[in-house]
């Protein structure tokens, strides 16, 4: 074969494949025309093994153009490739297109989360016994969380390892709320007994997240100032109040308890509602009460912290936990299910 030769064919492979490529109509034709010219046994490729035939003066001028051939024709199946590949895109999309402005039938309704659910069966029975729903915030100072509720400086439950302590620029300490309570004094503030309030909402402590403990959780503050309160009207509403949650037969114990704001005070048993007693229940351990909550009689120093004279008016107080009820209510064994948002478990309320 003469340069030439060489030449005139190095034309032909060119004019060839520059037609197969156009002609090529989907991605797996292009492939096949591009094995055809470059792979191992292509055209291209044993037109440039041909070269070693020639002489070294031959090499060097036949060499670059076939290597420059090589390069147009990659570039050419790679733009042809990209292009093929595009419009199969199109295409697919286009069979499977859908009309998103249609309606999305059908609907699928919002529901409650079961924690906004046993708020509202909570509030809806002590709102009945008269008790209005106050609100406050969950950042709070140490004076409406601690000082006011005559928790001393030196209490444990001041310590770092319970309280979220806020950074900032504030000359009082700010912290997230430990408990509702601090909504007892900012409700009394500058208000005169009788005063009937529940407030619930969340709290914060520093505790690990397990099946029963969770840092930030719910709970239900009541309080009640007027004349002559006494532990048998906070008897007479917790009854009210479990045998509403839980059905007429439910009964409330008191055991003798400590909380700085309330003297007595006392830790508050609901009759378990899962067994009638005695019985190896696994949700009371078989002694057939269940811990609701603290309670007891508003403190003389939590009334004067407040202006509230308590040689003419009284109290009582109490503090239960919103997920403990509604575990115990809907037999959930897992506090985490309430802050999962798993579809599959809010869909079940
Ligand atoms: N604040 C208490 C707690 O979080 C509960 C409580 C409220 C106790 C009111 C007595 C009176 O544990």
């Amino acid at each position: 074969m003469t340069p030439k030769d060489w030449q005139g064919k190095c034309s032909l492979v060119r004019e060839h494949f520059l037609s197969e490529a156009a002609k090529a109509a989907s991605a797996e034709a292009l492939e096949a025309v591009k094995v055809a010219c470059l792979g191992r046994k292509g055209e291209l490729t044993e037109l440039l093994k041909s070269l070693k035939d020639f002489s070294l003066e031959d090499k060097k001028t036949l060499g670059p153009l076939g290597n420059a051939l090589k390069q147009e024709l990659s570039a050419l199946f790679d733009a042809r490739e990209a292009a093929l590949k595009a419009s199969e895109l199109e295409a697919g999309l286009m069979a499977d297109a859908s009309d998103v402005t249609l309606p999305p039938y059908p609907f699928q309704r919002g529901r409650l989360h079961p924690l906004t659910l046993a708020t509202r069966r909570i509030a809806g029975i002590l709102e009945r016994l008269g008790f209005a729903w106050a609100d406050g915030p969950h950042v709070e100072t140490e004076r409406y969380n601690f000082d006011a509720l005559n928790i001393p400086q030196n209490h444990p439950a001041r310590a770092m390892q319970d309280t979220f302590y806020l950074n900032g620029p504030c000359r009082d300490k700010r912290l997230l709320r430990t408990h509702t309570s601090s909504v007892q004094i900012r409700y009394m503030e500058g208000r005169k007994p009788p005063l009937r309030i529940i407030s619930p909402g969340r709290v914060f402590r520093k505790d690990a997240l397990d099946a029963s403990h969770s840092p930030v959780f719910h709970q239900v503050e009541g309080l009640y100032v007027d004349k002559n309160v006494s532990m048998a009207d906070l008897k007479s509403t917790l009854t009210s109040l479990m045998r509403g949650l839980f059905g007429p037969k439910a009964r409330i114990r008191f055991r003798p308890s400590f909380f700085p704001f309330v003297e007595p005070g006392v830790e508050v048993d609901a009759t378990c509602s899962f067994c009638s007693g005695g019985a190896r229940c696994p949700v009371c351990k078989g002694t057939g009460w269940l811990e609701m909550g603290g309670a007891g009689m508003v403190h003389p120093n939590v009334l004067k912290a407040v202006d509230i004279d308590p040689e003419q008016w009284s109290g009582f107080a109490f503090g239960m936990g919103i997920e403990r009820l509604a575990m115990l209510d809907y037999g959930v064994n897992d506090i985490r299910a309430f802050y999962e948002n798993d579809v599959r478990v809010l869909r079940q309320f």
